[in-house]
C-alpha cells in the first residue's frame, strides 16, 4: 500500500469553518421533500453509489455525449488552459466527482510546473477521497486535498490559499444550479478571485429537443429514480417503492436572444395516490396521482446556453471572457473567464 496515498489530508465537513454539516443538510432534504413544490437538492442524488453509477453512465452512454464533448475539447486545449495561471498554482475542481476529465488539466499543469496542489470539491465526500487517493498514486508531484462540502464553501476555503487559482466547473454543472441563483453564485465566485486567477466552465449548448430527450431518457432511471429512492429509504427509514414513481423528462425552450437559457427539467411523478412513511422521522408524506418530485430548488435540472447568453451572464457577474473553445458541432464549449478588470482577450 502506498503510504502517501493513505495520508491524504481532508477538509470539508470536518472543518469547523465549513458551513457543510451533514445532519443539517439531511434535514434540508426533508424540508425540500415536504415543501409545497416537492423537490430534492441535486447534490442528494450523488451519494457514493450514485456517483459511481453516474460516472459509468456518462462515459459509456451512446446518447449522453457531454462527457465526450468536453473531454475532446480539454484534450485539445489543456495546455492553453494550464498556461492561463502562473506558478505556484492551485487547481480547484467544483463538483469534481471522479475528476476523470480533470486529469487532462492535471497532466498539463504537471508538465508545466512539476508539482502543485489539487483541491477537488464535492458533497460526495467519500467518493472524492477515494478518487483523490488514486490521483495521488497516479501522479508524482500532485498533492490532493479533497474538500467534502458545498460549492461555495469549497471556493471560500480555497480562496485563502496563496498562489494563482485555476477554478474548474466542468460537466456543465453550472447548468444544474438554479437559474435564480446562477448570477449570484458567479458574482460570489468573482468576489473570491483575484487578477491572477481564472475560472473555467464547461457548458452544454445543445438545444435539440430530440437528442436531449434521448440523452436524458430511461438510462438515468437506475441513478435518478432507483438510487435516489434507496437513499431516501435508507436515510429516513422510508417505505418508498420505486416502481410507484415514474421518471419524467421535459425541455423548456426559451428565446435564443433573451438572457434566460433553455433548460431540461427532470422529475419523478407518483403513479397513483399513495402515502409514504418515513419511520426515522415519524413522518407520513401523501402524494396525489401524478404529483411530482423535482430535482433541484429551481425549475431547471440542466441549462442549455448559447454564447451570447453566456457572455452576458459572465459580464453581469464581473467576469470577462478570456477564451472560449467550442467543438465542431457547436453544441459544447469550455469557457475561460477572467476577473473583468484584467480583461486581456475577447472572443
Ligand atoms: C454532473 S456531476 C459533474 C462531475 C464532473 N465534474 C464531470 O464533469 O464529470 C456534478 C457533481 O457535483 C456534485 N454536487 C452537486 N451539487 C453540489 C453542491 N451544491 N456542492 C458541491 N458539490 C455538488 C455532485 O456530487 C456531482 O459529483
Amino acid at each position: 500500500m502506498d503510504s502517501r496515498a493513505s495520508e491524504i489530508p481532508t477538509t470539508g465537513s470536518d472543518d469547523a469553518t465549513s458551513l457543510y454539516n451533514e445532519p443539517d443538510q439531511l434535514m434540508r432534504v426533508v424540508e425540500c421533500l415536504t415543501s409545497q413544490r416537492r423537490h430534492v437538492p441535486l447534490w442528494y442524488l450523488y451519494d457514493t453509489r450514485g456517483s459511481e453509477l453516474c460516472e459509468e453512465m456518462i462515459q459509456t452512454s451512446k446518447s449522453y455525449k457531454l462527457w465526450h464533448h468536453e473531454y475532446n475539447i480539454l484534450r485539445s486545449h489543456a495546455d492553453d488552459i494550464a498556461s492561463k495561471v502562473s506558478f505556484p498554482a492551485v487547481l480547484i475542481d467544483l463538483g469534481s466527482a471522479a475528476s476523470s476529465k480533470t486529469r487532462l488539466i492535471i497532466e498539463a499543469l504537471l508538465k508545466r510546473h512539476g508539482k502543485f496542489t489539487f483541491v477537488p470539491v464535492d458533497t460526495a465526500k467519500e467518493f472524492i477521497e477515494t478518487c483523490g487517493r488514486q490521483l495521488q498514486r497516479d501522479y508524482a508531484g500532485l498533492t490532493v486535498e479533497p474538500f467534502g462540502g458545498m460549492f461555495m464553501d469549497g471556493v471560500r476555503h480555497s480562496a485563502a490559499r496563496t498562489g494563482a487559482k485555476l477554478l474548474l466547473f466542468l460537466g456543465s454543472s453550472i447548468g444544474d444550479v438554479s437559474i435564480y441563483e446562477q448570477l449570484k453564485m458567479l458574482q460570489d465566485i468573482r468576489a473570491q478571485l483575484s487578477e491572477q486567477d481564472r475560472f473555467v466552465c464547461g457548458v452544454d449548448m445543445n438545444t435539440d429537443r430530440e437528442t436531449l430527450s434521448e440523452a436524458y431518457g430511461e438510462q438515468w432511471i437506475p441513478i435518478w429514480r432507483d438510487n435516489l429512492i434507496s437513499r431516501l429509504n435508507k436515510d429516513f427509514g422510508g417505505d418508498m417503492n420505486h416502481e410507484m414513481f415514474k421518471y419524467n423528462f421535459e425541455f423548456v425552450e426559451n428565446p435564443a436572444d433573451g438572457d434566460t437559457p433553455s433548460y431540461v427539467q427532470l422529475s419523478l411523478s407518483s403513479s397513483g395516490k399513495q402515502r409514504v412513511h418515513f419511520g426515522k422521522l415519524g413522518l407520513d408524506v401523501d402524494f396525489q396521482d401524478g404529483e411530482r418530485i423535482y430535482f433541484y430548488d429551481g425549475p431547471n435540472t440542466s441549462c442549455k446556453w448559447n454564447l451570447k447568453q453566456l457572455r452576458r451572464l459572465a459580464e453581469r457577474s464581473g467576469f470577462a471572457v478570456d477564451a472560449c473553445w467550442a467543438n465542431d458541432e457547436g453544441n459544447y464549449c469550455v469557457i475561460c473567464l477572467a476577473p473583468a478588470d484584467v480583461r486581456r482577450l475577447s472572443v
